[in-house]
């Protein structure tokens, strides 16, 4: 390995977050706006540039990828990105996963587990049909839940993102750990963060996960759990099961000061933070093809790699400009 990434807080970034497209087919309230403007095709870095790229960060130390959007199923040709790097798996690559709203799962999930995919976290924040429509303005629930079978059966492990959202699924965080127990799954809550601007103020459905927690503890035993995926989640055994729950609390319980990530957007664009407008633009230097050229904005990026977000709590206007979407989260 060459220079691994540390940053000026000496934390090593092993782990990155690549947006392979920012369009999504849903349009989820806490996420995106009902009119988005979507990137054109064109601007979008080509597969072999994402190739080339991930090879400099594998080189540099980075040992997983997470395959994000938009919703990274919707990229044409997706399959054919995820074989490529798939094949890097062993040799340097330990892990290659992705997160999806579900929707493409039904064709496509055989495909990804072949190609190397063998961990997927899919967003689904109700399992009421109506709800799930109303939350994401246009998606049908027996597909996701169709895809989540369909990635089950191919072998996949799963977890199962939901953002705790008041008056719209807060009452339904029970149900939905008795559904992941029932089927194998782990769950992931995770507190709204203000990114990008939406049509409704995210404080309206701001749900502090510490209140939940002793919600759910009513119910069940949740156990301190040493589970760690280089992720913002705090872990807990749900006892009596094979579940795990993970806490993501940008707001009630800053993680930032164990950060392994960095983030790169579809375009190009590597963000050092989701919280922060800190960033390097790797087009040009990728187009060129030049590996110096590259080393030296990714080490850029390091070296100014912002100690944490600065998400609060009652802030009505977005912490940043760009939407969850543009940066994969
Ligand atoms: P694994 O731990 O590898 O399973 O993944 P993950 O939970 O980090 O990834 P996933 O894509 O499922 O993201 C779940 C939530 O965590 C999303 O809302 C992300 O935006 C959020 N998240 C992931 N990384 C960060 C981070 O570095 N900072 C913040 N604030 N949120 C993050
Ligand atoms: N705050 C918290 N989570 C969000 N997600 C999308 N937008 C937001 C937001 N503003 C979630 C999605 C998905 C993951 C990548 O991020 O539900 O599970
Ligand atoms: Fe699409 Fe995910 Fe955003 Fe929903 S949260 S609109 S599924 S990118």
């Amino acid at each position: 390995m060459t220079r691994p990434l540390i940053d000026s807080f000496g934390r090593r970034i092993e782990y990155v977050r690549l947006s392979v497209t920012d369009r999504c087919d849903l349009r989820c309230r806490y996420c995106m706006s009902e009119q988005m403007q979507f990137l054109p095709s064109n601007a979008l870095m080509t597969f072999a540039e994402i190739e080339q790229l991930a090879d400099a960060l594998i080189d540099r130390g980075v040992r997983r990828i997470r395959l994000t959007g938009g919703e990274p199923l919707v990229r044409r040709g997706i399959i054919d990105l995820v074989r490529t790097l798939g094949a890097r798996i062993g040799s340097g690559l330990e892990e290659l996963t992705m997160t999806t709203n579900g929707t493409q799962l039904p064709q496509l999930a055989p495909a990804l587990f072949e190609a190397g995919i063998r961990r997927i976290n899919v967003s689904l924040d109700s399992l009421d049909p109506e709800r799930f429509r109303f939350i994401t303005r246009r998606g049908d629930l027996s597909r996701v839940l169709a895809g989540i079978a369909a990635a089950k059966a191919a072998g996949m492990a799963i977890k199962i993102n939901m953002v705790a959202l008041a008056g719209l699924n807060e009452d339904e965080i029970g149900a939905m750990l008795r559904w992941c127990s029932d089927e194998g799954f782990d769950l992931s809550l995770i507190e709204t963060m203000p990114l990008g601007a939406i049509e409704e103020d995210r404080t309206d459905r701001y749900l502090p996960l510490d209140a939940v927690k002793r919600r759910l503890e009513e119910c069940w035993t949740l156990l301190p759990s040493t589970h760690r995926t280089g992720g913002p989640a705090r872990y807990y055994q749900v006892e009596g099961t094979r579940t795990r729950l993970g806490l993501i609390t940008p707001l009630t319980g800053n993680f930032c000061a164990g950060c392994n990530r960095i983030r790169v957007t579809a375009t190009g664009t590597v963000y050092g933070c989701l919280g922060r407008e800190q960033k390097v633009e790797l087009r040009d230097a990728l187009r060129s093809g030049g590996r110096m050229a590259l080393d030296a904005l990714l080490d850029e990026l390091i070296a100014g790699k912002p100690l944490g977000h600065d998400f609060k709590i009652g802030r009505a206007d977005p912490a940043v400009a760009r939407h969850m979407s543009v940066t994969g989260g």
